[in-house]
């Protein structure tokens, strides 16, 4: 039932179901149960982010000297404002996934130096360390190797960009910036195994966030399991492709030859 309060003093009208939504996002941030729900969500939008960056990143296999993929990254540009809301909500929802994740994790930590760990985990105490430990683990890194990776690529180490031209218009050379960074076996090989940790993080979160969400059960779990590998292996092994093949193979375009980088 909604009931209407009228403030006579200050014309504000409350109703009890505004109150009550209120409380509910408040009581939802405060439990843990609501944290790892807030973790399940953040982390599936995550994961979509994820699906599309690697199907746009994916282009740069086209045998056409990065054309595919600068047009890709120049049409993302040119979205403007609306590119910028978009990476806004992006940061929110990252940023909602790690706090809630420090918190739920810290709050773990707290009931297993209190004993509640043996009561707490379905599959014993042991499962739920190495489950969680290997979630923060890879998750700092991740954490590290993100800023890392935008100020590389997205700013270009802060600096000047080398332009080319596709279909008479003059387009950043993003690819180029790509290939001659996987020339570096440092770099290459630094992605190479951040992508095998994606990968684990991926595998964990993905049945993590449908447990949370309430879809496992008996019928279930083999499913959501196997799906969760599988899901988190195409990911890891779509996204270290490019490193290993462009150390490998990767040609430097002619545009890049004498360019600024
Ligand atoms: C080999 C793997 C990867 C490559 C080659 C790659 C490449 C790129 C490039 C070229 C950009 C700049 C795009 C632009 O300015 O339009 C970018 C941006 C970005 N990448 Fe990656 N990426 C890789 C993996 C990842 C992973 C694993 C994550 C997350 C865990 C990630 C998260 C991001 C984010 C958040 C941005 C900024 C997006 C934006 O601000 O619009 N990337 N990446």
């Amino acid at each position: 039932m909604i009931r209407v309060e009228v403030d006579a003093h200050h014309g504000i009208v409350v109703t009890r179901k505004q109150v009550n939504i209120h409380m509910n996002v408040k009581n939802i941030w405060q439990s843990t149960v609501g944290k790892k729900v807030v973790m399940a969500v953040s982390g599936i939008f995550l994961m979509l982010f994820l699906i599309g960056h690697l199907a746009g990143n994916l282009t740069m296999l086209a045998p056409d000297e990065g054309s595919t993929f600068n047009m890709y990254a120049h049409k993302l540009e040119s979205m403007g404002v609306f590119l910028y809301v978009i990476e806004a909500g992006l940061l929110a929802v990252f940023l909602f996934h790690v706090i809630a994740a420090f918190q739920v994790y810290m709050s773990k930590k707290r009931a297993a130096a209190g004993g509640y760990a043996v009561t707490a985990s379905k599959g014993g105490p042991s499962k739920l360390t190495v489950a969680s430990r290997s979630m923060i683990v890879t998750g700092i890194i991740l954490l590290i190797f993100i800023p890392l990776h935008i100020w590389m690529f997205k700013f270009n180490a802060g600096q000047e960009f080398t332009y080319t031209e596709i279909e008479g218009e003059k387009v950043k050379d993003l690819y180029l910036v790509v290939v001659e960074s996987f020339k570096n076996p440092w770099v290459a090989f630094g992605y190479t195994a951040v992508m095998l940790m994606l990968g684990l993080h991926l595998r964990h979160g993905f049945w993590s966030a449908l447990q949370s969400l309430g879809a496992m059960s008996p019928r279930w779990t083999p499913v959501i399991y196997a799906t969760g590998f599988v899901f988190a292996a195409l990911l890891a092994v779509g996204f270290l492709l490019l490193p290993v093949y462009f150390f490998f193979f990767g040609e430097v375009p002619a545009a890049g030859a004498g360019g600024e980088m």
